[in-house]
């Protein structure tokens, strides 16, 4: 995919990954506004990548992603700097959540994710005039399923918003209607400022449950095939020492197979609730069923013949 002077709109981006991200795309001759609540750090971020990808080609805003108006205000600003339309908004601000509560945490992972969504839809989409784009969104592979991680459970409650909003966003329909493209990326645990939240022994733990902490590169070399490749409503992961990988939903497959189950369970008298153990039994059966209706069906054919 060209990305030459395309505009790309990152959130919370003066660190970690979202800086990394925009280095990978001013690489390629993309446009990027970093925002940040951050301002000292976004501005030093700002003069770094001036001097090295040209100064026309990045821009800093200050930005809490709380704020829509602020958000309003900072697409405005992007789009009149670089003289042309934002064709990509990363939502990748985010916090740990324990020193901000989970209200704030949840106000900053998810709901100004579904916010910024809503603002970029009506910039970018088609039956508002616009030309059209894409969104990605930052989880995390806590919002792909249930573990532990040090500061508690609003996170993970946080990103599997996240990546529940990115599939029911990303249908088809809507795309074929807004054209937007909505994606979302899921890292395992990767070494940037957020990690400042946890302390050495938290750390040391994490890195040992999933295999290593990442670096910020590898990170966005996912990114950047997500960009490139991600079709609306992909959910991509990225793992230590792993290519990244798409994460197909299985949720209504699953939910398809269980409720069978609980169907099937429904003509055997006494079962009043269904365990998954009964689940499996049952599953187990269906297949000798299958079986032996085979080796009957096989003995009668060839008694018949
Ligand atoms: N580093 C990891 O291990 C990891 C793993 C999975 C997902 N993530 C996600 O990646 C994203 C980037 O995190 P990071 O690891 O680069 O951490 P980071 O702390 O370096 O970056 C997050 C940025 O968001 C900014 N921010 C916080 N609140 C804000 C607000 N209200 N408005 C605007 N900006 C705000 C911070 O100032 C910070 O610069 C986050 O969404 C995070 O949850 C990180």
């Amino acid at each position: 995919m060209e990305l030459k002077n395309k505009v790309f709109l990152i959130t919370g981006s003066a660190g970690g990954l979202g800086k990394a991200f925009a280095q990978k795309l001013l690489a390629r001759g993309a446009k990027v506004c970093i925002s940040d609540v951050k301002v000292t750090m976004g501005l030093e971020t700002e003069q770094e990548f001036a001097s090295e990808y040209g100064k026309g080609n990045v821009l800093f805003q200050e930005l809490d992603v709380t704020s829509e108006p602020n958000l309003r205000l900072v697409w405005e600003n992007t789009e009149s700097y670089f003289k042309d339309k934002i064709y990509c908004l990363v939502n990748n601000a985010g916090v740990m959540g324990e020193r901000e509560g989970w209200r704030l945490c949840l106000d900053i992972n998810l709901t100004s994710v579904m916010q910024a969504s809503t603002l970029a839809v009506e910039k970018m989409g088609k039956s508002s005039g616009g030309e059209g784009g894409t969104i990605i969104n930052i989880a995390s592979i806590l919002g792909l399923f249930c573990a532990q991680q040090p500061k508690g459970f609003p996170y993970n409650v946080s990103k599997s918003g996240v990546v529940t909003m990115t599939r029911c966003m990303g249908s088809k329909d809507f795309y074929a209607r807004e054209g937007v493209r909505v994606l979302c990326l899921c890292p395992s645990v990767a070494q940037t400022p957020i990690l400042e939240a946890c302390t050495q022994q938290e750390i040391t733990k994490m890195s040992k449950d999933v295999g290593g902490i990442m670096s910020p590169d590898h990170v966005a070399n996912a990114f950047m095939s997500l960009v490139e490749n991600g079709k609306t409503g992909n959910v991509m992961a990225v793992w230590v020492n792993s290519p990244p990988y798409y994460i197909p939903d299985t949720g209504m497959a699953l939910f398809i197979v269980y409720t069978t189950c609980a169907m099937i369970l429904s003509w055997v008298p006494g079962v009043r609730s269904v365990r998954p153990w009964l689940m499996a039994l049952t599953v187990f059966g269906i297949f000798i069923q299958w079986y032996l209706c085979g080796k009957l069906g096989a003995y009668v054919y060839n008694s018949i013949l």
